[in-house]
């Protein structure tokens, strides 16, 4: 039935395109959306293997899995105003697949860059096709389902990601020169609002993150 009114559909663009006849409104603005939007970068690192000396410390770091059970809250400034966002993560690197259990997004507190509390009522959960986590094969990158959120220029977004696995292989796709501070804590505190566990510990290196990108017009 769907696949029918698409071909009617398609058959009328046809003709509609080739006749000049005047297409409908709607369709128009929907074409012209498809032609005139695209998604661009408004903050990305370039992936890379992290060194042995750049891993998080232990015992967030073991010699058979890194970041197991552990909540990664980072920041980031981006460069655009936004009100629709997406989040691509990598496992570039990675030598076994990377399983992330969930993601979310907020503000840091006060616009701080660097910290680990979370400007109260900002958070929103990311999903991937719908699901709250992804298993990213080795050498992957997920692109995150497009989620509303407003954010302005040259403001920091607050990601926190909980791996409840972690990754193995020993291998994680980073990139140490963050010059931020990014914070770990073992457990799921991807919706609190801030890291309060025994095991809070800070790095300044940006880990599994590579790009955060916006919807534009032109
Ligand atoms: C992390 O663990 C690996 C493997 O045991 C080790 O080679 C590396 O030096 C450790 N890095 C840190 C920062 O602890
Ligand atoms: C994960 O870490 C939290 C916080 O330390 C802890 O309560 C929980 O038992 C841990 N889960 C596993 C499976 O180790
Ligand atoms: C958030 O937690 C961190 C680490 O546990 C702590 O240093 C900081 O003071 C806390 N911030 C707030 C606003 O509670």
């Amino acid at each position: 039935m769907k696949l029918t009114i698409y071909r009617t559909l398609t058959l009328f663009l046809f003709l509609a395109q080739v006749q000049s006849v005047p297409l409908d409104l709607a369709t128009k603005d929907a074409n012209d959306f498809r032609r005139h939007s695209h998604w661009v970068d408004i903050w990305t690192a370039m992936p890379q293997l992290t060194e042995p000396y750049n891993l998080p410390p232990t015992p967030f770091n073991s010699s058979d899995t890194i970041f197991a059970n552990t909540t990664i809250r980072q920041t980031f400034q981006v460069t655009q105003n936004a009100d629709k966002i997406r989040l691509r993560l990598s496992n570039a690197f990675g030598i076994d697949d990377l399983a992330v259990s969930k993601v979310t997004i907020g503000l840091p507190l006060h616009q701080q860059a660097g910290i680990s509390a979370l400007e109260p009522g900002t958070m929103k959960e990311l999903s991937f096709s719908g699901e709250s986590g992804i298993i990213i094969p080795n050498g992957g990158l997920a692109v995150s389902d497009p989620i509303d959120f407003s954010i302005n220029v040259q403001s920091n977004l607050m990601v926190s990601i909980y791996l409840e696995q972690g990754q193995t292989g020993g291998a994680i796709t980073g990139h140490p020169g963050s010059r931020v501070t990014s914070w770990m804590s073992f457990g799921d505190w991807t919706d609190a609002g801030n890291l309060t566990d025994s095991s809070v510990t800070a790095v300044d290196h940006w880990y599994g993150i590579l790009e955060v990108s916006v919807t534009m017009s032109n």
